[in-house]
């Protein structure tokens, strides 16, 4: 028998970003099967009401599973598919690969440099064995995959510290090709990385013309959010419109007490450029971001907290300037002692993060980092603080503008097939979720919470997460794109 499963007497909030609607939600295997009222007097021929599974929803907001565009749970899906972290928060879908950094087309045993922030599961030459390992894994979220170039770059060069010869371009588009062939959604870059800052943007260019061709994605963390970070803005545009690709620019940000207000020139070059390409962008809810260990992010004025060191775990969660004190070093020298490792760092003002989160371009996507030991709290509730912090209290948007932001826009801007809206057909991916409640718990010191006033959250019809609990369900997919031929 298929299951069904009637939501019934909520608030329809359905990612388009239109006012929500007071009616019922039907759901019969995979699929929504209906929207409206009164659906339990509606029922499809041959489903009586005895066979549906019927869940009262008053009060509550019936919206699309969350979409996290900004992941790097790339290890995680496979290794603890549970995914609680993200399916806790409303999340269904996470977008991996992010960053210049994807497990896959790459296999080796030991990962450096900025690889190191996906853990250590670098077995997978090709999308199809990745996807194969998702769906042995059974994750509870879909997984929707980007190539990352920093990868591409260490599977096809010997030396990372230069730019890639005309062969080894030619190495990683073939590699990228057959990515895409087999269903990635996408490309991205890490150029502010050491192992990719040498590229120069004609490497990403020729790559990004390979993702064209198949109909996906480019997504960047760009060469700076710093001082020149106008300058990174039109690199990575010039790009994305020389290979005809859509952009999505990461983690948008302007870093550094002395670029702080700067989000008043790059939101309004964001619109310019949109008149020309398609452009979005992606932010977290919170002034902090977070990324491996690096001497260079430590000014001496912005506070930093450690996240994980490999020589030191016991400073983990420990500010940076106290571990210094206690050395009687600088901080640049404690951080050149704590590598390997991460950190949190308080590098933005929180009026940009409010300009950014406001801007009708940008999704949400949390950049939680799952190994990191004390990770930065995005992790585990950078969804309800969008509602919570930004929609509930601050009123920056309403709570459909907000919805919007994690679903309909999501799916758009990457593409995901019938996913990010409540609507009649589309894949059975529904958060539901008390708008009065829901906040995130976690916090820089107690990174490991989980968020709060989350009801229910479905994944391809399956019931995975109720009453604040896993219910052992795990219906998540991997993501793969039609192929030209598919199509
Ligand atoms: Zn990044
Ligand atoms: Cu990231």
């Amino acid at each position: 028998m298929t299951r069904a499963l009637l939501l019934e007497n909520g608030l329809v909030v359905d990612g388009t970003g239109e006012q929500g609607r007071a009616g019922d939600v039907l759901l019969i295997g995979d699929r929504i099967a209906a929207v409206g009222t009164g659906l339990r007097n509606r029922l499809p021929a041959g489903l009586p009401l005895d066979d549906v599974t019927v869940r009262d929803c008053a009060g509550l907001a019936i919206a699309p599973g969350f979409i996290d565009v900004h992941t790097h749970d790339d290890a995680i899906v496979l290794n603890a598919p549970g995914m609680f972290p993200k399916l806790s928060q409303g999340v269904t879908t996470v977008v991996t690969g992010n960053c210049g950094l994807s497990v896959v087309p790459y296999v080796v045993a030991q990962p450096q440099g900025a690889l190191t922030l996906l853990g250590n599961s670098f077995q997978y030459p090709s999308v199809a064995a990745y996807a194969q390992a998702v769906t042995d894994a059974q994750p509870a979220v879909n997984v929707a995959p980007l190539i990352g170039h920093t990868t591409l770059r260490s599977a096809c060069m010997d030396d990372l510290a230069r730019a890639a010869s005309a062969q080894e371009t030619a190495a990683m588009c073939a590699l990228l090709e057959q990515c895409m062939a087999d269903g990635a959604i996408g490309l991205s870059s890490g150029l502010f990385y050491a192992e990719a800052m040498p590229a120069p943007a004609g490497e990403v260019t020729e790559l990004a013309r390979v993702v064209a061709r198949h109909g996906g994605v480019y997504a960047t963390h760009m060469r700076t959010e710093m001082a020149d970070i106008l300058e990174a803005m039109h690199e990575a545009s010039d790009c994305a419109f020389e290979a005809g690709v859509p952009l999505v620019i990461s983690h948008h940000k302007c870093a550094g007490p002395a670029n702080w207000g700067r989000t008043k020139q790059t939101l309004p070059l964001i619109d310019t450029l949109a008149l020309r390409q398609d452009i979005a962008m992606d932010v977290y809810p919170y002034v902090a971001g977070s990324t491996v260990l690096r001497e260079d992010l430590v000014d001496g004025i912005i506070d930093v907290m450690v996240s994980w060191s490999a020589p030191y775990p016991e400073m983990t969660g420990r500010m940076l300037a106290s571990i210094a004190a206690e050395w009687g070093t600088t901080q640049r020298e404690a951080c050149l002692r704590l590598k390997p490792g991460g950190a949190c760092y308080f590098q933005m003002h929180e009026d940009d993060v409010r300009r950014v989160i406001s801007h009708p371009r940008s999704m949400i996507g949390s950049d939680g980092l799952p190994h990191d030991q004390h990770p930065h709290p995005r992790l585990w509730g950078a969804f309800p603080r969008v509602l919570a912090r930004y929609w509930r209290e601050q009123k920056l948007f309403s709570m459909e503008q907000a919805v919007h932001k994690m679903t309909g826009l999501s799916a758009r801007n990457f593409r995901l097939h019938e996913r990010g809206e409540v609507r009649q057909g589309w894949f059975a991916d529904i958060t539901v979720f008390d708008p009065a409640t829901i906040r995130d718990v976690a916090t820089y010191e107690q990174p490991l919470a989980q968020s709060e006033g989350v009801a229910m959250v479905i994944v391809n019809g399956e019931l995975s997460f109720d009453a604040g609990a896993a219910t052992g369900g795990r219906g998540g997919r991997m993501l793969l794109k039609p192929g030209p031929a598919r199509r």
